[in-house]
């Protein structure tokens, strides 16, 4: 085989950083735990049934019942084996003051025997994990922020108020997407770039250098069995797409909706396209689907970063101060253009044709 000119993301990282000189170099060997705890979580997630974890955790002989972790869904093995693969590459390093999970209910603390570091982790372990069971894409999603100065100076334990920043302070966030091939999806504040793991190597190789989502498309993506529950804006929005060429749009629009969210976000940065897990009516209690922390911000960041816009359907999704830990939030992101609009229609007047079906788009009284 000839020799790859690729670069791989350890010298990816070293190249970066060559930037700031007076960088220690912590935050390079963070992001290089991180990517070898995807890499593990990658090999269990290839052998599938044979390795035995798929299922729920804690289900009983029949494979019913499970635990549950605090957002009120059964966990699968492999949310929580997951989890753990991240917190054993992570916390020994000295770099984490702390994390935070889907699958912890509070903050994880590192363990006395570990030196703490200024650094804060937030992870999605296995996001899509409802696709686990039948050998459909999953990946991990992860943001890192710092941790405030007095945690880091003072090593007292975090707490859930030294996560609960906006997006817009996240010094990194990326993702790993088990799929056909595994990739690495990074941004560390300047532009976007996918890593491929080579299986030979079991490095990741630069295969994706600066990744742009085109501003405009014609593919989005909503789970549409939750129609009823939509807000009037994300209504008027789909049935626009749906109607083509011979509505408001004057185009036909393609639709995909996989259900893992890690992998609609690389199909968007792949190829554009808008992501709608809108706010709805579905249950007061839960604002939308995705969680602020772990799946809102680090996939807005990163496709913020990649020219693209995220939103929470009214304003930039990085700008929302989180609340709490586990704090839903309707989700909008892609392309600039599309995700825009969307954002207009929630803060202009119904079309009139909504309101009066004499004036909809092929009436005889249509202005
Ligand atoms: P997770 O597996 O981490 O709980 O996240 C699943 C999320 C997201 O990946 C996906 O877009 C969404 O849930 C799917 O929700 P529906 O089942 O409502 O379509
Ligand atoms: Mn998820
Ligand atoms: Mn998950």
């Amino acid at each position: 085989m000839p020799l790859s000119h690729r670069s791989t993301l350890t010298q990816f990282l070293i190249e970066e950083r060559r930037r700031f000189p007076g960088a220690s170099g912590d935050f390079n060997s963070l992001i290089l735990d991180v990517a070898l705890a995807c890499k593990a979580i990658a090999r269990v997630v290839a052998f599938g049934e044979l390795g035995g974890v798929l299922g729920n955790h804690g289900a009983d002989g029949d494979g019913n019942g499970g635990t549950v972790n605090v957002q009120g869904e059964t966990q699968k093995k492999l949310d929580v084996l997951s989890n753990n693969v991240f917190i054993r590459r992570t916390e020994w390093s000295g770099h984490l003051a702390g994390m935070a999970s889907e699958e912890m209910d509070g903050p994880y603390q590192i363990p006395a025997q570990y030196p703490r570091g200024k650094y804060l982790l937030v992870f999605d372990p296995l996001d899509g994990s409802s696709n686990i069971d039948v050998n459909m894409s999953v990946g991990s999603i992860f943001s890192i922020l710092r941790a405030p100065p007095e945690l880091a100076d003072s090593g007292r334990d975090a707490v859930e108020a030294d996560f609960l920043q906006p997006g817009t302070r996240q010094v990194a966030a990326g993702y790993a997407l088990y799929g056909p091939s595994t990739m690495l999806v990074l941004t560390v504040g300047n532009g976007v770039s996918g890593f491929t793991l080579d299986p030979n190597m079991g490095e990741f190789m630069l295969t994706h250098p600066s990744i742009v989502v085109p501003a405009d498309t014609q593919e989005f993506a909503i789970n549409a069995s939750n129609s009823r529950f939509w807000e009037a804006p994300v209504k008027r929005y789909v049935d626009e797409c749906l109607a083509g060429r011979t509505g408001a749009r004057g185009k036909d629009f393609n639709m995909r909706w996989i259900a893992s969210m890690v992998a609609e976000a690389h199909r968007i940065l792949m190829r554009g396209g808008v992501f709608l897990y809108p706010r709805d009516t579905r249950d007061p209690q839960k604002p939308g689907r995705l969680r602020l922390l772990y799946e809102a911000n680090p996939v807005g960041f990163i496709v913020e970063q990649a020219g693209g816009r995220a939103s929470t359907g009214r304003e930039p999704v990085l700008a929302r101060q989180p609340a709490s830990l586990h704090q839903r939030v309707g989700f909008v992101f892609g392309s600039k253009n599309e995700v825009e609009r969307i954002e207009r229609y929630h803060t202009e007047p119904a079309p009139r044709a909504i309101d009066n079906p004499l004036f909809a788009e092929r009436s005889l009284f249509r202005d």
